[in-house]
């Protein structure tokens, strides 16, 4: 066993999902090092404990784990379970945390974000609720990687990440396991596979985009090998290091080939999408794809009629930026709903109290209480079980849905790499208002309230300030801005914009058009185009 000495990295803070850097930052000598120690310094029950280990298969992924094995092993973790080829969905890797009750996992993967030696790498740790560790133990990591001085590692041979077994890394046991088989037996196991083979079988098609990710061997596995999805049904289904030089996000720009293909007059019935390391989701019927806020929303409503949520939900929950579609559902149903910042692990302490069973952000991430991160091939089978059972298209689905609950019309604005300055000035100016906006009429639009969110969670009494800033109108409309925690270069400014229409409110709506006046008035009030020098957003979802 090895001490090398490292200095202190300052740049570190983890955003809403880890560490993400560009590779060439990783590859900095002892930069990961310095991360992974903090993870066992601050996680000490990982010591003589179980870890999980796997990423998305990004550039960098295989260098990543043979260090963090070595680091490991000389940190004194009894058993270290990887995914063969160094592989694990980010839902596989919570699942095989909590299935064989390990002390945490270390989740490899910059989720959306492009890959290859340019690209970007990222690292997470999870906790033995299999979640996002909590914002006290990102904290306390990040503050022990700007003290330490030294890492401990073990010099070994590299591990043969392709065979599957048993081996040893000094005292450490490392089990290589199929990354597929327990997720894919926890989907059969939430599911009606008979109804959907059914529905396939009845002259039905999907189409699902791997992107070139880590999607595709659990769709392989589960959608063909098992549900008898025909071979031109799954798009990009092997994972690649640079994911084919495409950013692995499900959206109309880069999963566009897919897009494309559901709006032909003869598409597939259901198509969807997930992203780099497999959180994510999309999901389109033919001629339109469903807004992430009303996915969760109808899966809410339609939850009954999956076998695992049958006797009802408990709770749900969304992320603050996340339309209110979701707490409509929840108020018909009579069943609790929660607000909680941006990011994943805010939905952690409610899914363990089990005061929530499902849960999503406008971001595309949707779940349950099967896991505790967001699982992207679980939605497209939540999706798929309803259709089998409701028989009506996705299309149908929807406008049944805004006939019963009205419509939360929704875009996000990614003001994408903005000098950090200006893209804080915005924050500042609008910061600087917020408190006497309530009262005041833009147009027909009076705000009802305005203020910067913060979060009490209520399991734990923590408190979580400065999670984004938002103006609420009486009309039930609203416009959010908040700092990305996720971004790689410069600073990302999300702007939320969300509009409730009640009644009917169909398809053909034009969605731009009827945004239109908030986004007006969130730019007159944040003036985002004079400080940013943006007349546009980069980017529209
Ligand atoms: C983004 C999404 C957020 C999601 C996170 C991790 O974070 O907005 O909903 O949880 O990625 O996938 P952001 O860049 O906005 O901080
Ligand atoms: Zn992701």
């Amino acid at each position: 066993m090895l001490t090398i000495k490292t200095g202190p990295f300052n740049d570190q803070k983890p955003g809403t999902s880890g560490l993400r850097k560009k590779v060439t930052r990783f590859q900095t000598p002892g930069y990961l090092e310095n991360f992974v120690q903090s993870i066992f310094d601050v996680a000490e029950d990982l010591r003589g404990g179980t870890l999980v280990l796997g990423g998305d298969g990004r550039y960098y992924n295989d260098v990543a784990i043979q260090t963090i094995l070595s680091i490991a092993a000389a940190n004194g973790v009894a058993k270290s379970i990887v995914g063969q080829g160094g592989l694990f969905s980010t839902p596989a890797i919570s699942n095989i945390i909590r299935k064989y009750k390990a002390q945490g996992g270390i989740v490899l993967s910059a989720s959306h974000n492009p890959g290859g030696p340019n690209g970007d790498f990222g690292i997470k740790f999870n906790g033995q609720n299999g979640g996002p560790a909590s914002e006290a133990m990102t904290n306390a990591i990040f503050e022990t990687s700007k003290i330490i001085t030294h890492y401990k590692t073990l010099q070994a041979e590299d591990i043969d990440l392709s065979e599957l077994g048993i081996f040893t890394l000094g005292d450490m046991v490392v089990e290589i396991i199929d990354p597929v088989k327990d997720y894919a037996e926890l989907m059969e196991s939430l599911f009606d596979f008979a109804a959907i083979k059914d529905w396939t079988a009845d002259n039905h098609s999907l189409c699902f985009d791997a992107m070139h990710a880590i999607t595709g061997p659990y769709a392989k596995a589960i959608l063909k090998d098992t549900l008898g999805a025909p071979d031109k049904a799954l798009m990009n289904c092997t994972p690649l290091p640079d994911f084919g030089g495409h950013h692995p996000d499900p959206n109309p720009i880069y999963a566009k080939d897919l897009f494309d293909k559901m709006m032909l007059p003869d598409g597939p019935d259901f198509g969807a999408a997930s992203d780099g390391d497999g959180d994510r989701n999309i999901i389109l019927g033919r001629g339109g794809f469903v807004s992430p806020s009303d996915s969760v929303a109808v899966l809410a409503a339609n939850a009954h009629l999956v076998p695992a949520y049958k006797a009802g939900l408990t709770g749900v929950a969304r992320s603050m930026p996340t339309s209110a579609a979701l707490d409509r559902v929840a108020q018909k149903l009579g069943i609790a709903h929660f607000e909680t910042p941006t990011g994943w692990k805010f939905f952690g302490n409610l899914l363990d109290a089990g005061r929530i069973s499902l849960c999503g952000e406008e971001s595309a991430g949707t779940s349950s209480d099967h896991v505790r991160e967001k699982d992207g091939l679980w939605a497209v089978l939540m999706w798929l079980n309803i259709l089998a059972v409701r028989r009506q298209s996705v299309k149908e689905i929807m406008l049944a849905h805004w006939q019963e609950y009205g419509r939360n019309f929704y875009a996000r604005h990614d003001y994408e790499a903005v000098e950090t300055e200006k893209a804080n000035a915005v924050m500042a100016h609008l910061r600087a208002q917020v408190s006497d906006l309530a009262g005041k009429g833009f147009g027909s639009e009076v705000v009802k309230f305005a203020d910067s969110f913060t979060y009490h969670d209520p399991i734990d009494g923590s408190v979580s300030e400065n999670q984004g800033l938002r103006v609420g109108f009486e009309s039930g409309s609203r416009f959010v801005m908040r700092l990305s925690g996720t971004g790689t270069v410069g600073a990302t400014l999300r702007l939320y914009i969300e509009r409730y229409v009640q009644g009917p409110a169909g398809l053909e709506e034009d969605h731009t058009a009827v945004l239109e006046p908030i986004l007006q008035i969130a730019k007159e009030i944040s003036d985002i185009e004079a400080l940013t020098g943006r007349e546009h957003a980069s980017l529209v979802t």
